[in-house]
Formats: structure tokens, sequence, C-alpha cells
């Protein structure tokens, strides 16, 4: 793609109207929600998703999220059910993300689904994420906003630093207060859960008063684009490292002597928010390996660690 101008926008009205004209225009504008910065698109032009697989160098049969601003446009686009209302009135709006079959009417771009029969879909809470939604009024796909395989981003500059001269703009909110990805629920069928994240399984499992399979354990179903390497940093990353080596990145977890602390209180939700931001900061940093204490891999903890494992796979 050519060199392309990113401009880059704030909080204003007038900025949230000039990122609504750029995405109505078939652009890509890049967007705080409380989970991770998203790279957003008309999710209805065919021409705009591709950019978004162009400018992050994804892999085409990585089906994208759809984001809505509010229960009755996710209800035009999916085959709603009650248990989509029962998770939907707990966590909506929120980090979660449902995948429900999608209506023959929904016009959205088989981009977006990649041919699947199903969508995926969420709203979410951010304030800024809401109000470009409102004043876009239409659906907007979008995956986090990074290079496919790079660290997600959770602030502005991340976004910058890597897709700037790619995309149209970047809505600069801040810092995202939850800092994964959306936990994602397969209502299809029994409830799955596709993705760990900002929701717990436990959290969803007692609302919808059944238990939730793990994707393990359902393996005939799968979420595709589940690419084991894909949170991966320059550097090697050595997991649940309870001494330091000499020369290492040293991210720690609880009271522990480190470079950068993912939460000295041992907190997984403090420690969720931090992680992308420390994995940026410590990979800057150019040493060979980035090594992490244990996380317990309990509540948020499941999520931190499955995002520590992609980026510690092999690439
Ligand atoms: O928090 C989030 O969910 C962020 C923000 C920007 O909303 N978005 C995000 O998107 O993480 P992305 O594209 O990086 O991850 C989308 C995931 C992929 O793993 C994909 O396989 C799964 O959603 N997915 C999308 N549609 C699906 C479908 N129909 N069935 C199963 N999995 C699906
Ligand atoms: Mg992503």
């Amino acid at each position: 793609m050519a060199n392309i101008p990113t401009e880059r926008l704030g909080q204003s009205a007038q900025d949230l109207s000039r990122a609504a004209e750029i995405l109505a225009q078939g652009g890509l504008v890049a967007f705080p929600t409380e989970t991770v910065y998203g790279l957003g698109a008309d999710a209805c032009n065919d021409r705009a998703v591709a950019r978004i697989y162009e400018a992050k160098g994804r892999p085409s049969f990585n089906p994208l999220i759809v984001h809505l601003p509010s229960v009755e446009a996710v209800k035009r686009l999916v085959i709603w059910s009650d248990a989509a209302d029962l998770v939907a009135r707990a966590f909506w709006t929120g980090p979660l993300t449902l995948v429900l079959p999608i209506r023959p009417d929904a016009g959205v771009s088989k981009l977006v689904t990649a041919g699947l029969e199903t969508l995926a879909v969420r709203i979410p809470a951010a304030p800024l994420a809401q109000d470009l939604l409102a004043e876009f009024g239409g659906p907007v796909a979008a995956p986090s906003a990074n290079t496919s395989g790079h660290i997600s981003p959770t602030r502005a500059v991340h976004v910058q630093n890597d897709l700037t001269g790619r995309i149209d703009a970047v809505l600069d909110g801040g810092a995202c207060s939850v800092g994964l990805e959306s936990t994602i629920l397969g209502l299809v069928g029994a409830p799955i859960l596709l993705r760990p994240g900002g929701v717990t399984r436990a959290e969803l499992a007692q609302v919808l008063g059944k238990p939730v399979a793990t994707r393990d354990e359902a393996a005939a179903i799968s979420a595709p684009g589940q690419i084991k390497s894909h949170y991966a940093p320059r550097a090697q990353v050595r997991l649940n490292a309870t001494e330091w080596r000499d020369g290492e990145s040293r991210l720690g977890f609880g009271t522990v002597e480190c470079d950068l602390n993912l939460s000295p209180s041992a907190d997984l939700t403090e420690a969720a928010a931090n992680l992308f931001e420390y994995l940026h900061q410590l990979d800057a940093r150019g040493t060979p390996t980035i090594a992490v204490s244990p996380i317990p891999d309990t509540g948020m903890g499941t999520a931190i660690n499955d995002r520590l494992n992609r980026a510690a796979a092999d690439r």
C-alpha cells in the first residue's frame, strides 16, 4: 500500500465526525475500545474491509469482529437467542464478543466472516468507541490495530508506531482500561469459550446456568485464526521464570525484583491492563529475551497466560 498520511484525531466532536466521515468513505480508523485499540472499517464495504487485511498483513482466513452501538443494531445482523440475551444483559456493554448465526440479509462483507455462516459481534463500553459507532451509524469491522503477529495496542502511540502510513487516522482516547482482547463466546450450539479474555468462563457459566466448554473440550468446533504465534514481540519470550538470567529483560508479577512489574500486589486485572504496554516497552529495549514471572492460571490469569503462550510460541 502507498504511504498514506495518517491523521491524528482527538476526542472533540469535530474529530469524531471526521473519523466517521473517513469510515463512510471506505477509510481505516484506529479507535480505542476498553479492551485494545481496534482498526475500524465499514463492515458492509468489501474494499474497506480488504484494506484492513492489507494494512495488518493478516491471513485472510481470519474473520473479524463487528462492533455495534446497541442490542437493536446487533439483532439486525445475527439470529438472536435466549442464551445471547442472558449474557448480553449481564456483560454488554463490555469486553465480550458473541459468535452467532449470521442473518441472510445482514449485508456484511464476506471478507468479515471469511466465508463462515456465523458472525462475531460486540458492543464496546469505551465512551469514544460508543460515540464513533453512533456517529457512523453502521457496523464497524475491527480487529486489533496492529500488524499481524505484533503485540496488540493499548495506547494510540502503539498504533502510530506500527501502522502510520498504512491507515487513514488514529483516534486517541488514552490507555485502554481492560488491556486484553474481549472474551469470545460461541453460541451457535452449546456455549463454547473460543477465546479467553476480559470476562471469565466462570462468570459466563454462572449467568448461563450451564457449563461453558473450552475449545479443547469442544475440539470439533474451531475458531479460525487462532494462530499459535500471534502475540509475538521481536524478543524471545521465556515463561514461568522463577530466577532471572543475565541479559534478559525481566517482566515480573507480585513481590519480585524486575524491570517492569505487571502488578506488584499480584492483582490479575491490573496485570492484564499492563501486559501489552509492558511487552512493548521491554521489546523496545532490544534484548534477545524477555523473561516473565509465573502468572496464576485463574480468572483473568487464564487470558494473560493465553496471550503469553502465543508470544512465546515458535515462529
Ligand atoms: O477486544 C477485542 O475483541 C478487539 C477489539 C478491537 O474489539 N478485537 C479483536 O479482534 O481482538 P481480532 O480480529 O484481533 O480477533 C478476532 C478473533 C479472531 O481470533 C477470530 O478468529 C475470531 O475473533 N472470530 C471472528 N469471527 C469469528 C467467527 N464467526 N467464529 C469464530 N471466531 C471468530
Ligand atoms: Mg488481534
